[in-house]
């Protein structure tokens, strides 16, 4: 395969005075009008200090959230504690028009959520180029928002000379490893949803010497082997997973923790003794002990999704393996969503070769290779 050519912010010459629409993907977690967890903010801020620092002025376009339904004001809060920032409520506005017509070199403005406006969504033509009119270069860093086919994903790369930016550079260089991975390389596919995550199940039992499984997904894997799950989640899904298991590469967890009634007592269990009323909530100790000479032996540990149930608060098991893969010499790199808040939470990140910002960009990434926001840079005919 022709190795693509991805040009980013540091090929755009004469930034001075330039005027740079910037895609960023500031869609973060937000409780009470404060923001959770700051992870996709603080991994922008390196492309945003590259443009102040090179004198462009900077237009920001981000989303938040599904619909128009949530504002970017908090972020704006939280960046101007390090940086001088502009908010404008509605992009649409002359307001808008003005604001970012006056902005002095190295200025800033953040623009209010992209979804706003349905027309973003629909990736139309006339909105992408209502956009790029705010600029004359355009600089996308919004890795997890890339697997969209959205107009400030997709559509504006018509309108202007389109480059990547440096988280985005980061991001590639680090996943595009476990697609060429060093070996012994591990797997492990934690969450739920078989639907989305079956491609990288099929893609990694190819590529990884072993791939251990938990999560839901590991429920699935008992069920069909006729284990009693009890009352534990199982997703459906329309593929047989007793075949993957003959190739003798993935790894099930050996012990789980279960819930038994609708109180929150837990216990350990062998696969033998779970029990009809008991659901799975978590992987044992005993399997993260047993995953220790594979970890160490590993050059590269590729890791998406918690390994319990972390949405009903259990996380034990995850925070165990984590700990564990940041005591290991291997190369390590963690998918985003939920695993990579967990990583944030523990403050282990710097212990780990990589943690990606982005949730389903990223398992489209690992899945794929490809992503159309990448495609369309790349292909991108204003340059
Ligand atoms: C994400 O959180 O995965 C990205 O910001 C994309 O958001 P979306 O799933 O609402 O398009």
């Amino acid at each position: 395969m022709k190795q693509q050519i991805l040009p980013t912010v540091k090929d755009i010459k004469n930034l001075k005075g330039k005027r740079v629409v910037l895609r960023l993907d500031f869609n973060v977690p937000i409780k009470n009008g404060r923001i959770v967890e700051t992870m996709r903010i603080d991994r922008a801020i390196p492309t945003i200090e590259y443009l102040r620092k090179k004198k462009a002025r900077i237009v920001i376009f981000s989303h938040i959230g599904k619909d128009a339904t949530s504002s970017l004001k908090p972020v704006a809060q939280y960046l101007s504690g390090t940086m001088n920032i502009g908010f404008v409520p509605d992009f649409r506005t002359e307001e808008a028009r003005a604001i970012a017509d006056g902005l002095p070199e190295g200025g800033v403005v953040l623009f209010e959520n992209l979804r706003l406006d349905d027309l973003e969504t629909k990736n139309d033509p006339a909105f992408a180029k209502y956009l790029a009119s705010f600029g004359e270069v355009y600089v996308n860093d919004a890795f997890a928002v890339l697997h969209r086919a959205h107009a400030s994903v997709v559509g504006i790369t018509k309108y202007l000379p389109s480059y990547a930016g440096l988280l985005i550079a980061d991001e590639i260089k680090h996943l595009s490893l476990a697609l060429k991975p060093k070996h012994p390389f591990l797997f492990i596919l934690g969450g739920a949803k078989f639907e989305t995550k079956m491609p990288l199940m099929k893609k990694f039992m190819k590529i990884a010497d072993k791939v251990f499984v938990g999560g839901i997904l590991a429920n699935d894997f008992f069920h069909d082997q006729g284990i009693e799950v009890g009352k534990s989640f199982v997703d459906k899904y329309s593929f047989k997973l007793l075949p993957l298991l003959k190739k003798g590469k993935i790894i099930l967890p050996t012990d789980v923790i279960v819930k038994n009634g609708d109180g929150n007592k837990t216990s350990v269990k062998k696969l033998s003794e779970i029990l009809s009323g008991d659901s799975i909530v978590d992987v044992g100790p005993e399997t993260i002990k047993n995953l220790s000479p594979i970890l160490k032996k590993a050059k590269l540990i590729v890791w998406n999704g918690p390994i319990g149930f972390y949405e009903g608060g259990f996380d034990r098991a995850t925070i165990a393996l984590l700990k564990a893969i940041t005591e290991v010499k291997a190369t390590s790199i963690i998918g985003g969503g939920d695993t990579a808040v967990i990583v944030e939470k523990l403050g282990v990140a710097k212990k780990l070769s990589f943690v990606s910002t982005g949730g389903g960009a990223t398992l489209d990434y690992l899945s794929d290779g490809k992503l159309p926001g990448i495609e369309a840079i790349v292909k991108c005919k204003k340059r």
